[in-house]
């Protein structure tokens, strides 16, 4: 099976898809991620990327599509969940062809339908471990011991550096003008399931098992 994740910054994309992965040994592919991997690393395609997220913008689509392309592969049998792809028009039918070119298919457009002011609360609010990577948040999930990471006891915690207000007012300008527009897309092929991303994570989560077992 292969799905997409479609909502805007902060609807719960990643939340959503690491749980899938999880419990149901799906393949995330995340280009998001991918993205900031690549600015840690320094790679060619890094340097182009950072100044572009830091500013909220999106990363030309042969970029991300390239990086697709080559993770394809790799959730062949497991299936994919895309995660924060294709995010305009021009990458909806770049994924379409990369799926074509193996026989695969698209199952599901998930759309997580949010309100998107709270999502600002949301995402200026979040910031992981250091050393693990576990997510919290400043008012939704705090660590148990103030300062002290549970799971790794680490004191060390990083926000990403486009999770401040005035960039996730452009992210959400970005999905409103260039990744809204490809849900009609997906409409005509019958594909878009919609889950309120509202809920509690344990609530969308169930919404989204009832779809993938319907
Ligand atoms: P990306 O990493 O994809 O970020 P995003 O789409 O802005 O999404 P987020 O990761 O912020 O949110 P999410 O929906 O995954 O929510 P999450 O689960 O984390 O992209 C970053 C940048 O990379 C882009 O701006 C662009 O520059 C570039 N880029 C990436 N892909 C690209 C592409 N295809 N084309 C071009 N450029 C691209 O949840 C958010 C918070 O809410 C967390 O704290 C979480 O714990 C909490 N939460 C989640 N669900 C719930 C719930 N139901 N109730 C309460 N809290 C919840």
């Amino acid at each position: 099976m292969n799905i997409i994740l479609l909502g805007p910054p902060g609807a719960g994309k990643g939340t959503q898809a690491a749980r899938l992965q999880a419990n149901r040994g799906m393949i995330q592919l995340s280009t998001g991620d991918m993205l900031r991997d690549a600015v840690a690393k320094g790679t060619p395609v890094g340097v182009k990327a950072k100044a572009v997220m830091e500013a909220g913008e999106l990363v030309s689509d042969a970029i991300v599509s390239a990086l697709i392309g080559e993770r394809l592969d790799a959730s062949a049998e497991q299936g994919a969940i895309f995660d924060g792809f294709p995010r305009t028009a021009h990458q909806a039918e770049a994924l379409e062809m990369l799926l074509d070119e193996r026989g695969r298919t698209l199952d599901h457009v998930i759309e997580l339908v949010v309100d998107e002011e709270a999502l600002v609360e949301r995402i200026v609010g979040r910031f992981t471990c250091a050393v693990c990577g576990t997510p919290y948040h400043r008012t939704l999930k705090l660590t148990r011991e103030p300062g002290v990471c549970d799971v790794c006891g680490s004191t060390e915690f990083k926000q990403r550096p486009d999770d401040n207000e005035q960039t996730v007012r452009t992210r959400m300008a970005e999905y409103r003008a260039k990744t809204a527009p490809i849900l009609p897309y997906y409409e005509e092929r019958g594909l878009i399931r919609r889950v309120d991303g509202m809920a509690p994570v344990e609530q969308v989560a169930a919404q989204i098992d009832a779809i993938l077992d319907s």
